[in-house]
């Protein structure tokens, strides 16, 4: 039988890729299915918790008892973030956020000419960043998909971001990432204690995420 050990507190989850528009036929994504964000959105309402899935375009199905708001672009997640937040307890972002966005947003089909395109990118709001600087009491649960130094990259985002923990995944590891059923994570916390995990489902690994959090919560 599942434990109800979040009775009464409201998670916060971002699932899935964002999606930037460079006009009304083309954008800019990445690979991000959202199955990650939803393992972790499913376990926490089965554990009793109230959740808010806000996700970019996937094809999954909204977990039962979850709340979902879908968006598209990084801002549009930015401002549905910051927006429940505010009645949050915990944060968990597992959503694959873009850094960059077209710098302008053709209302027309960019035609094509004799010459090569050059597009210029902007900066996104980085949005775990700014929860980091407005925690309060809450927990925040970062992730981190690098290809390479993913410990020494992860241990820098916990300090940036003023995360509790983070979960860190490789992007290139067979069973890992992204898609996939499947992910091979290490859990680095702002304490500095490191936990190396085996391949396991994305569904195993939410149960062991919340199981971190509620180590936070006490
Ligand atoms: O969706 P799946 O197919 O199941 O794949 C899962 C996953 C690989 C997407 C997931 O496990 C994962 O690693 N998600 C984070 C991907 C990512 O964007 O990592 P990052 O290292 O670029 O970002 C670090 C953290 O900052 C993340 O928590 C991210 O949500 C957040 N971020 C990043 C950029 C930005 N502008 N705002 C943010 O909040």
């Amino acid at each position: 039988k599942q434990k109800q050990d979040l009775v009464g507190k409201h998670i916060l989850v971002t699932a899935g890729p964002t999606v930037e528009a460079l006009d009304p036929m083309r954008y800019l994504t990445n690979h991000s299915s959202g199955k990650m964000g939803y393992a972790i959105a499913e376990v926490a309402a089965r554990r009793g918790a109230k959740v808010t899935l806000i996700s970019g375009p996937t094809q999954l199905a909204c977990p039962i008892g979850v709340k979902r708001i879908a968006i598209q672009s990084a801002k549009e997640m930015y401002e549905a973030v910051l927006e429940a937040f505010e009645t949050s307890d915990i944060v968990i972002k597992a959503a694959a956020v873009a850094d960059y966005r077209p710098a302008t947003l053709n209302t027309h089909k960019i035609k094509k000419t004799g010459d090569d395109l050059t597009l210029t990118l902007v900066r996104n709001p980085d949005i775990l960043k700014a929860l980091g600087q407005n925690k309060g009491g809450r927990i925040l649960v970062g992730f981190a998909a690098e290809t390479q130094n993913i410990e020494e990259y992860a241990k820098q985002k916990i300090k940036n971001k003023n995360l509790d923990f983070i979960v860190a995944n490789s992007l290139i590891t067979e069973g890992a990432g992204f898609g996939g059923d499947t992910n091979i994570a290490t859990i680095i916390d702002r304490l500095g204690e490191v936990e190396h995990l085996e391949k396991m489902s994305k569904t195993a690994l939410a149960q062991h995420i919340l199981d971190k959090v509620v180590t936070f919560l006490k």
